[in-house]
């Protein structure tokens, strides 16, 4: 999710607000606004699709006078990306203005409420919902807006950083946060104070830092010590710290890559992906997805799935497949969009066609989808990015939620792609009567538990930094796997040859006997992905014909094996897992082997050599 920046002091407000949003482009955003409270308590707000440079010259023509005010840059989850859908979001009267990171969840049922009581929208967004209920709250209650920015919020379920004017509290700007990242900085004797998603706007006029902790309400008033509440226990104490802040670092969240940040912000997106579509109670766990809700008959009755994709989507795919074929028992193809465009695919009416994309915008892709809908396809999207060109052809789908990726090398889009279709796959099984109710709760109780399951492998980076050492002299990597796995050995191959450069080919274990084990020697490291399922017994038997040719194995296992410990240089331990979770575990070893290797060879990791982000041409 996006970037906060807002000001309190005695400076003028608009050259900080822009230069803090510099600060926060990395973050990938699709527009960006402002607000400001001017000297005549005015309440100013601009706005611009697209980058901060818009916005500026929209403010190059207004003389803004002020020193009070917060800017925003979106990242769309719920509206596309608009001038109408950009923040800030003014509350019905125009009093209030608000900015958002993060999503509502129950945003529409709230706005239904909202909507009884008078209050019209005029943007499709959750954080429109927000404002308009604080402005509610405060016209029922009469509190001034930090009492009822902390009454509002206890009536939402989701994930926010927010800051929050009202020109008839002019003295007051008000913050809080809840699962999305939002720093206070103090300037000297409290005469001004800075917000910020990240301390990169803050570190060039104080090192005076607060970090809000979750479901904390942060008062800021010129002259007076930060007051912070909690929504529930009240008035708590807070730690300033002194942060001296190396700016390059700051830019990637303390991280030295996005690509590492990406890889270790996994537990906390996949929360993300999760929040408001895996819910529990009295430990009972089920799945809503309103794509199958409301599409029910299209998807239950479908005669077979395709997938549509590319690159790592295409190998998140490949376990798309299995995950629909097991509990939905629907026949699930799965092809490369680059392919799928010019085949002449038969595509029978009532055919469900899936497109997985990441960017939105992967032409190939993109083009598979026109070809499906042009053959008469239903179309299902697995996007990250709202309102991209392929979100919009299709006639529905889940969004996955995991925030903007930067890194070249897809990780966390990877994994959160997983994540949703094992949702998908579960929800749909359970309306067909093709999932058992025994399986259906454990593993969506496992499901659960696997971003505290990610933090457990991630502790192991120092141990898989030291191991890729040993490989950067590597001319060629074999991965292997099986079952759930072997599209994990495809997803480890392609991270290491995209960052790295070494090549690597990614196999079916048992395949590797029909022409790849010729390449097995001493100088060619082969990983094994050897997790404890029901094909653990034969893949040790292909780690022993790899073995008896002198071939160095280092393999990712199960927490607590022997076996293969005793045939492998090395191994990487993950936690225990259903076999159709695996791959959410067993990847991010190899997401942070490619990592290392490619940083002890020096290269451009984020950026890596005849990549992009979004391969937007064929
Ligand atoms: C993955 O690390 C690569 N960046 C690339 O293979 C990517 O997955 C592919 O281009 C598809 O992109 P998309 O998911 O945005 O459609
Ligand atoms: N959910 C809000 C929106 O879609 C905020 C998105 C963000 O974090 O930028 O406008």
């Amino acid at each position: 999710m996006c970037g906060i920046v807002a000001y309190m002091g005695y400076r003028q407000v608009v050259p900080i607000l822009m230069e803090g949003l510099h600060k926060l482009e990395y973050r990938g955003y699709d527009s960006a606004g402002c607000a400001f409270l001017s000297e005549d308590r005015q309440l100013k707000v601009f706005k611009a699709r697209g980058k901060v440079a818009n916005l500026e010259r929209l403010l190059a023509e207004q003389n803004v006078c002020s020193t009070l005010g917060m800017a925003h840059t979106r990242w769309a989850t719920h509206g596309g990306p608009s001038e109408l859908n950009a923040h800030p979001h003014l509350s019905q009267s125009g009093h209030i203005a608000l900015v958002h990171n993060g999503i509502i969840e129950n945003y529409a049922t709230l706005r239904s409420q909202l909507e009884k009581r008078g209050y019209t929208f005029r943007s499709e967004t959750d954080t429109e919902v927000l404002v308009q209920l604080i402005e509610y709250v405060m016209s029922v209650r009469k509190d001034d807006l930090a009492t009822s920015v902390r009454m509002a919020l206890k009536l939402c379920i989701g994930a926010y950083a927010i800051a929050a004017i009202d020109d008839r509290h002019p003295q007051q700007l008000v913050a809080a946060r809840k699962a999305s990242p939002l720093a206070i900085g103090i300037g000297e004797n409290n005469e001004e104070f800075f917000l910020a998603s990240d301390a990169s706007p803050i570190a060039g006029y104080t090192k005076k830092i607060v970090y809000l902790e979750d479901e904390e309400v942060a008062v800021l008033e010129r002259g007076k010590k930060v007051r912070i509440e909690n929504l529930h226990t009240g008035v708590v104490d807070y730690e300033v710290k002194e942060v001296d802040l190396d700016l390059s670092m700051l830019d990637k969240g303390g991280f030295p890559h996005f690509m590492l940040k990406e890889i270790f912000d996994q537990p906390a997106v996949l929360r993300d992906c999760m929040r408001g579509r895996l819910l529990e109670k009295d430990g009972r766990h089920r799945v809503v997805l309103s794509a199958v809700e409301q599409y029910r008959e299209q998807l239950a009755n479908a005669k077979r799935f395709t997938i549509v994709s590319c690159g790592t989507s295409w190998h998140a795919g490949l376990i798309g497949k299995q995950l629909i074929e097991h509990f939905c028992r629907i026949h699930t193809e799965v092809a490369y969009a680059s392919e799928f465009r010019y085949s002449d695919t038969v595509i029978e009416p009532g055919e469900v066609v899936v497109a997985i994309s990441q960017s939105g915008e992967t032409a190939d892709t993109l083009a598979a989808v026109e070809m499906a809908k042009a053959k008469g396809a239903f179309i299902f999207g697995i996007v990250n990015s709202v309102g991209s060109s392929i979100a919009r052809q299709t006639d529905t789908g889940t969004y996955i939620h995991i925030g903007p990726e930067i890194g070249v090398a897809s990780t966390k889009a990877f994994t959160g792609q997983i994540t949703v279709l094992t949702l998908l796959a579960l929800a749909l099984g359970k309306t067909r009567g093709t999932v058992d109710e025994e399986e259906y709760e454990e593993v969506l109780a496992e499901l659960d538990r696997i971003p505290d399951k990610i933090k457990k492998v991630l502790q192991q980076n120092d141990k898989i930094k030291a191991l890729a050492q040993i490989f950067t002299y590597a001319r060629n990597f074999l991965y292997l796997g099986r079952g759930w796995n072997y599209p994990v050995a495809l997803e480890g191959a392609l991270k290491l040859k995209e960052i790295s450069y070494i090549h690597a080919e990614g196999y079916p274990a048992a395949e590797m006997k029909h022409g790849p084990i010729a390449l097995v020697d001493q100088e060619m490291p082969v990983v094994f992905i050897a997790t404890h399922h029901q094909l653990y017994q034969k893949i040790i038997s292909n780690m022993q014909e790899v073995i008896s040719r002198k071939g160095r194995i280092f393999a990712v296992v199960t927490e607590g094996d022997e076996q293969v410990k005793n045939l492998a240089v090395e191994v990487i331990e993950v936690p225990a897992t259903l076999a159709c979770l695996a791959p959410l575990l067993t990847v991010v070893p190899l997401q942070l082997l490619s990592y290392h290797v490619a940083v002890a060879k020096r290269l451009n990791v984020d950026q890596p050599r005849n990549l992009a982000k979004s391969v937007t041409v064929e």
